[in-house]
């Protein structure tokens, strides 16, 4: 995820910087860059790589200098290289910007600096239009300019502006990304995360969204977004660096779990139409006539990653009317998969490094097929092998059991299914809309998931569960992806064995297991098949099985079988797997906790497996 620092005041900047953004190498990143006030200019220096990288590429003279601003970028518009670096220079390079967001219009905007205004451009990315919009906009105050630019921009962001005009000054402006102002004696700072600034300063003031502030080495100034000045309270940072890089948390997976609403809200932003609300997925050259005439889909992944397949495949046979077949990239890379004439192929890597999951995608590849790779990571192996990417931006994910990665998979699935859907003209408009209206309520849900009182019913089960060495997950339909997930991040990080069931299945021999106290999780949200899973509950129950089920709102009989129920928010059966997925990672979670299990780490696993 992409890092801000910023500094004015006496000391030397480029050390401060230096410093600020190797505390948020943790959150990943690909480059990185520094914009220095140097004798009347502006002096940026970046490079593809690490901080290290950017380091060896500064000047002795630079350690003169007290203002300045530092970046680490997650690429997300134009490949991770110096020249896509953050800061960018407007033409006259007066102007410097760092910037984490998306900006959705940078399109329309480029092409009015360029035509209109005839500004030039030197990266791929959408940041560097702000840049030229300050520039179009400055006329004696940089707090103006940056005002009238982010007027017309649509999207997220956190920036921080300088310029040579104004040398002591930062301006920075907030809009759904984080930025906190840190606040010193002759000197202040600017950051987007705390582990920047808890090495200068513990007093801070944090800007909300629409917010601007105008920082000076003596005075620290924050407007709202109708320009009025607003008196902020100080807010002091009690976290040691440990917690502060996990945002308070006390694992990454917590805190990656808990990111999930803005990831959902961040992998559909500029997929749907506001104008008629029509999923649109411009960065995909499929032609319409290719998606027509689609006779077949294999998708291809691996793990976690699969497990979205699965419900991919779901979704897409569901919504779009194309049968698809699933396989876990290590046997399909093996196999002889027979490749209908309108083939396509779907990889999905959180990574897109993942060995075998390039392997499938390069074999489909050479046969002919092509491959749509649904990944995380702009620049990675499978993104640049692939015909036609799709990014889910979950931002960098650290923990090695994936949950916010995950998450955002479903979410580009149930669009690409939607899009697709529509175009054959399999899906009805009617029923497209019910679907997009669903997926934006999505975010809003999640939160209510994740609310305190909703955790709170999950601790006592898993106190149960962590002192068993077997448990089980079911459930029917589309439940059943979910169960498979569930089990898989109970297993990496509790160390339980975990197994999935279709719930269907279980009287076909697991039922055997189901004594007294076993702990069995089911998940009954799928109202064409509630009646029947309400019945495997019961046998389960029958046997002494202790069930924790995962339901709707409104299902009280669910709650007369089973020890303990976890309500979802009224959802769209066909998305309901986005909500129900999240009490399961919480039960993963909070059992490997019961059991004192290295959550982030688990034993024996990497985070991307790219050998075989
Ligand atoms: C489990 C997990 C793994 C990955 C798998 C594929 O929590 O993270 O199962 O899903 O190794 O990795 P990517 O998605 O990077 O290809």
């Amino acid at each position: 995820m992409c890092g801000i620092v910023g500094y004015t005041g006496f000391k030397e900047a480029n050390t401060i910087l230096i410093d600020g953004l190797k505390k948020l190498e943790y959150r990943g990143y690909d480059s990185a860059g520094i914009a220095l006030q140097l004798e009347g200019k502006l002096k940026i220096t970046k490079a593809a790589g690490s901080v290290a990288d950017l380091e060896s590429k500064m000047d002795e003279g630079d350690s003169e200098v007290k203002v300045g601003i530092g970046h680490t970028r997650w690429a997300t518009h134009g490949r991770p290289t110096d020249e896509n670096a953050h800061p960018h220079y407007s033409c006259c390079e007066k102007f410097a910007v760092i910037h984490n967001g998306i900006i959705e219009n940078h399109q329309a905007l480029r092409q009015w600096l360029k035509e209109e205004t005839g500004h030039e451009f030197r990266s791929e990315t959408d940041t560097e239009v702000l840049a030229h919009l300050v520039e179009e906009y400055y006329k004696d105050d940089l707090l103006e300019a940056v005002r009238n630019a982010v007027a017309r921009v649509e999207g997220s962001y956190a920036m921080v502006v300088i310029s040579s005009h104004e040398p002591e000054r930062l301006v920075c402006a907030r809009q759904d990304s984080p930025l906190i102002v840190g606040l010193g004696e002759d000197e202040n700072f600017v950051a987007s995360d705390i582990p920047a600034l808890l090495a200068h300063t513990r007093k801070t003031k944090i800007l909300e969204d629409g917010e601007f502030a105008s920082i000076t080495p003596e005075q620290v100034e924050i407007f709202d977004a109708e320009g009025k000045s607003i008196d902020k309270e100080v807010f002091e940072i009690t976290w040691d660096i440990e917690s502060a890089e996990k945002g308070g948390y006390e694992h990454f997976m917590l805190k990656e779990i808990m990111e999930q609403p803005a990831v959902a809200k961040e992998t559909m932003r500029q997929r749907i139409d506001p104008a008629n609300g029509r999923v649109k997925l411009d960065e995909i050259n499929l032609t319409d006539e290719e998606i027509q005439t689609l006779d077949n889909i294999y998708i291809v992944a691996c793990g976690t990653a699969y497990h979205a397949g699965l419900l991919g495949k779901a979704v897409l046979e569901d919504l779009a009317g194309i049968p698809v077949e699933v396989d876990v990239a290590s046997e399909f890379r093996y196999r002889r998969p027979i490749f209908k004439e309108n083939q396509l192929v779907i990889v999905i890597s959180q990574s897109g490094e993942t060995a075998d999951t390039l392997a499938a995608l390069r074999m489909a590849r050479q046969k002919g097929v092509k491959v749509l790779a649904i990944t995380n990571v702009v620049g990675s192996s499978v993104s640049r092998e692939a015909d036609e990417v799709l990014y889910t931006w979950a931002g960098p994910e650290i923990a090695v059991a994936s949950t916010k990665a995950y998450l955002t998979q479903l979410v580009a699935l149930y669009l690409v299914a939607i899009y697709f859907g529509e175009l054959r003209g399999y899906l009805a408009s009617e029923k497209a809309d019910e679907l997009v209206k669903g997926l934006k309520e999505l975010p809003g849900q999640l939160e209510q998931v994740l609310s305190e009182e909703s955790l709170a019913k999950l601790h006592k089960y898993c106190e149960h569960l962590s002192k068993w060495d077997n448990a089980f997950f079911v459930g029917r339909n589309l439940d059943y992806p979910v169960a498979r997930e569930g089990a898989l991040k109970l297993k990496e990080i509790s160390y339980i064995h975990a197994e999935a069931y279709a719930a269907g299945e279980l009287k076909h021999g697991p039922l055997a297991l189901i004594v007294d106290g076993v702990p069995v999780v089911a998940l009954i949200t799928q109202k064409a098949v509630y009646d029947k899973t309400l019945s495997n509950i019961q046998e389960v129950n029958a046997r002494g099985g202790a069930v924790f089920a995962i339901t709707m709102e409104g299902n009280d009989d669910v709650a007369e079988q089973v020890e303990s129920v976890f309500y979802l928010p009224p959802v769209n059966d066909v998305l309901a797997p986005v909500l129900a997925a999240v009490p399961t990672q919480l039960i993963a979670y909070y059992t490997a906790l019961a059991r004192g299990s290295s959550v982030d780490k688990p034993r024996n696993l990497a985070k991307s497996v790219t050998v075989e």
